[in-house]
């Protein structure tokens, strides 16, 4: 291949390569030919995706001499559920799918995750390849191995960890992509920063004033290549890859109050990484300067500071019944200077009260 990968994911279940470069969806079919796996591809996208790229992804594989089959879900954040696994099991299975096939996930974390899934548990697992085309989708959900679906009880309750065989980014994939959802995954990617790379939050401040230029491919491999790290670093989330969390102890529950109506994720979690930030501030992690430059970096990016809408007392019901929770505790992700994220579990209801009283209603 005659281009490099952006990072390498290494875990206890599996290696692999991201690749971020202007028209890399183009080498869909050369990146599975390396990769030696198998000769039947199944593509699993949504509707709305398969519009703009589908025909072309088929195009691509056909070129390199696979056979293909294509399923579209419906489009939309409701289809993440049981019922669309069924349904792909069954599309699967009538296809005689074999465990020498291999599926590919074009779309965003709703497909990614949701597809992930499928592959990995149809036939007790067969190879899948993440192709995203939402931001969020290429610095965070795609890479990581978090794969899995909603339970009417909750969000991503149900799943497994099952590393793709390669994620394939191609920036020029979200030139059609409304503003709302870059910020998005802007939202993630100055996290990234914030949590473990000072020098990205210097590079992303002196480009915000241009979002556009936010999303060329260097941000999206250094933030793939943070998040490649951490992943590496530990697959499980029993430590470092916890950090990730910065910002969403608080916004899944802004999430969860909305009915996930009102806030896109990436929305919820920059007014999480504000009082997280405060926290921070309050207990002497952070000073007043830091937390200003990365409210200064998230608001400059369009990313909202304040959910006066969301009362404080629903948030901390719904966080106190959330996932983060460790042994009776809330667990924390707080920055110790910028570029230096710690894990707490010492973070007093009073210093969630006042860190978060001017920020929800
Ligand atoms: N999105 C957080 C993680 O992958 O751990």
């Amino acid at each position: 291949m005659n281009f490099e990968s952006a990072a390498s994911v290494k875990t206890a279940s599996g290696n692999y390569d991201i690749f971020v470069h202007d028209q890399a969806i183009e080498n869909v079919g050369e990146i599975c030919r390396a990769l030696d796996i198998g000769n039947h591809a199944f593509i699993i996208t949504d509707t709305e995706i398969n519009k703009i790229f589908g025909e072309q992804l088929v195009s691509i594989l056909s070129q390199a001499g696979y056979t293909t089959k294509l399923y579209a879900i419906n489009a939309g954040e409701d289809q993440k559920n049981l019922e669309t696994v069924e349904h792909l099991y069954n599309w699967l299975l009538k296809n005689h799918v074999e465990r020498s096939d291999f599926v590919i996930c074009l779309g965003g974390g709703v497909v990614t995750d949701l597809g992930g899934y499928v592959a990995a548990t149809t036939l007790r697992g067969i190879p899948f390849l993440h192709v995203p085309t939402t931001l969020l989708g290429m610095v965070d959900a795609a890479i990581g191995g978090k794969t899995g679906v909603d339970h009417q009880l909750g969000k991503n309750l149900i799943g497994a960890f099952a590393q793709p065989a390669a994620v394939v980014s191609d920036p020029q994939l979200l030139s059609t992509l409304p503003i709302r959802q870059i910020r998005d995954g802007l939202a993630e990617l100055i996290k990234h920063g914030l949590i473990l790379d000072k020098d990205l939050v210097d590079l992303l401040e002196k480009s915000s004033s241009n979002l556009r230029s936010l999303i060329e491919p260097h941000f999206i491999a250094k933030s793939s290549s943070i998040k490649a790290g951490i992943v590496s670093a530990d697959e499980r989330e029993s430590s470092k890859r916890m950090l990730l969390n910065y910002g969403h102890t608080v916004g899944h529950a802004i999430e969860a109050c909305t009915g996930y109506q009102t806030y896109r994720h990436g929305e919820a979690v920059a007014v999480g990484m504000h009082i997280a930030g405060k926290i921070s501030h309050q207990l002497g992690l952070l000073s007043e300067e830091e937390l200003n430059r990365q409210q200064h970096l998230i608001t400059s990016c369009g990313l909202p500071s304040e959910a006066s809408d969301v009362y404080l007392d629903d948030v901390l019901k719904t966080m106190r019944s959330d996932k983060k929770m460790y042994q009776g505790t809330l667990s924390w992700i707080l920055l110790n200077g910028i570029g230096n994220a710690i894990i707490s579990r010492n973070v007093s209801e009073a210093t969630f009260r006042s860190a978060a009283e001017t920020i929800l209603g």
